[in-house]
């Protein structure tokens, strides 16, 4: 490896995939690892410098998580934000309370220049250092806050107190509040800061991670998508060496790119699976197998399981329940074509970072299981594959900056994310065959109607829901009692957060009015206001 890396401790914080995307975004390659990660992967990894993440634990609590406390020897600039900064407190030798109620929100952080002579409660700050600090802002090079205003507005998250700084740090930034929202010691390299710089309620939090990477670490941001692809097809070719991979290709951005990526490293000792799942939209296969055999030209095998995945999911109507069925159904045929295209080792899928995080288990940091994404469903004991999974540190927008630079064409690169367990988790409840067959004529109209409107290209997703709800309605002159589909357009960045559209009243109209006319067993429409948190995108 020839650029810097920085490693990532994750200790639970929904925030510590965005301290990786904002890292990157500064051209520097980074690892976000569980911060139980042995000690010997650490030193392998030759981090350039360690950032601790927040976490939603107390240092106090029992059983909170820690890292191997060596990552203070190994000499590279160490960064707590948040739960790191309490947990690097405690590790370097200083105190932390407990106990106090939390804080979290806007604030505004007074920086202070480093001041050795400075304590936790700042009572030894002498009227002559402090004129020389108020003097020194902006504050000096290689420190955290360069290029700072003497105040700054922080998103603050805090429960925890540090009450003793680690001999020889002195604290950096205060808030009318907190005493010690930000301490250094420049001389032992560690950093801390109580609130999150990685968030954008954090106007300079970018301007100080970058002095971290930089001025602090030394990194040089050298890291491309360019280089990205020069490793990963490298590393496929080192593990994959003269075996077979099979790939499931269903059509979507992260699978074609993945097929693409594997297909650049190993050329024909790649086949991709395509699986008609029998919860596909409307004219879907045929399109993914043209796209896939004409424009990228990949050695493909169509597979209809259709029966068979309807089949298990027959009278089941729990949303992970029907998600692991679907994962588990996957393995099953990509193991049988696999055996029947005379054998492969490795499972290739597009499996991406959000995924990980929200499906927990197959990460085993701290975060919480939201859903169980099929592809990350973990693999069924019984599976011989080893899974080949080149885009899992990448989000959906850099995804499709690796397809750019591998030569996909712009309309694969932006076709709307589909879930890998598709209709199933938009049929919400049991899936029947004629609740699908509404709902692919209710998706149609969603997709000929969106595709229309001036703003399609800025929109993440949209789609339409069948809901187990039926309700009166009239049509002529005659009662009707029918299904109600909601429709949920979502903008959004990389699916980790949401917000619905505000669409025009019009094309909400057209919408409802074509639904119910044209789909059999429709009689109402309803548009989905919630967004992500607290809601997920997909129903199910
Ligand atoms: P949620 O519903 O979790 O979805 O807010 C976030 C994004 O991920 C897509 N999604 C999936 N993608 N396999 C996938 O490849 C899955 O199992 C899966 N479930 C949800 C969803 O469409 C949205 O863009």
């Amino acid at each position: 490896m020839t650029h810097d890396t920085i490693l990532i401790l994750d200790f639970g914080s929904q925030y510590s995939q965005l301290i990786a995307r904002r890292v990157r975004e500064h051209h520097v390659y980074c690892r976000l690892e569980p911060c139980n990660v042995p000690f010997e992967r650490i030193r392998a990894l030759q981090p350039r410098g360690i950032i601790l993440s927040g976490g939603p634990s107390s240092v106090w609590a029992a059983g909170a998580p820690t890292c191997d406390p060596a990552v203070l020897d190994l000499g590279v600039p160490v960064l707590g934000i948040c739960y790191g900064m309490q947990l690097l407190a405690q590790m370097a030798g200083g105190r932390v309370e407990g106990g106090h109620a939390g804080e979290y929100g806007p604030a505004t952080i007074e920086i202070i220049a480093d001041d050795r002579r400075q304590t936790a409660d700042g009572r030894r700050q002498t009227a002559e250092s402090r004129a020389k600090q108020e003097a020194s802002v902006p504050v000096a090079a290689a420190s955290l806050f360069a290029g700072c205003e003497a105040t700054e507005k922080v998103w603050m998250s805090h429960g925890d107190r540090v009450v003793e700084l680690p001999p020889g740090a002195a604290v950096t930034a205060r808030t009318p509040t907190v005493e010690v929202a930000a301490f250094a010691d420049p001389a032992r390299r560690i950093y801390a800061v109580q609130f999150h710089p990685e968030v954008s309620h954090t106007p300079q939090g970018s301007r100080m991670l970058h002095n971290f990477l930089f001025d602090i670490c030394g990194c040089k941001g050298d890291w491309t998508m360019a280089s990205f692809v020069a490793e990963a097809v490298a590393d496929i070719k080192q593990r994959v060496g003269a075996d077979r991979v099979v790939c499931g290709l269903s059509g979507g951005v992260d699978s074609t790119v993945v097929a693409t990526l594997i297909h650049r490293a190993i050329g024909d000792q790649l086949t991709c699976i395509f699986v008609d799942n029998g919860v596909l939209r409307a004219g879907e296969a045929e399109e993914v197998v043209r796209m896939a055999r004409d424009d990228i030209r990949l050695n493909l095998d169509a597979v209809d399981a259709a029966e068979r995945f309807l089949g298990r999911l027959a009278g089941l109507s729990d949303p992970e329940e029907k998600r692991l069925a679907i994962g588990d159904e996957f393995v099953r045929v990509f193991t049988e074509e696999a055996e029947r295209l005379g054998g492969a080792r490795f499972l290739a899928q597009g499996t991406l970072f959000p995924d990980l995080i929200e499906s927990k288990s197959a990460f085993g940091g701290p975060s919480a299981r939201i859903k169980s994404h099929h592809n990350v469903g973990g693999m069924p004991a019984w599976s011989q594959f080893q899974l080949i999974e080149p885009l899992r540190e990448l989000f959906k927008d850099e995804v499709r900056e690796l397809g750019r630079e591998l030569g996909l064409p712009h309309g694969i690169l932006h076709r709307q994310p589909f879930p890998g367990p598709g209709l199933a988790v938009r049929v919400v409840g049991e899936v029947t065959r004629s609740g699908l067959s509404i709902l692919r004529e209710a998706d149609l109209i969603v997709q000929e109607e969106m595709r229309k409107w001036e703003h399609y290209g800025t929109i993440w997703q949209s789609f339409a829901v069948l809901l187990p709800v039926k309700s009166v309605g009239v049509m002529g002159d005659a009662r009707t009692y029918e299904f109600a589909v909601a429709v949920r357009v979502v903008s959004s960045r990389d699916g980790m957060t949401a917000d619905w559209v505000r669409l025009p009243y019009d094309l909400m109209a057209r919408l409802s009015a074509r639904i119910i006319n044209e789909v059999d067993g429709v009689n109402r429409v309803l548009y989905d206001i919630s967004s992500k948190p607290p809601s997920t995108i997909e129903w199910e």
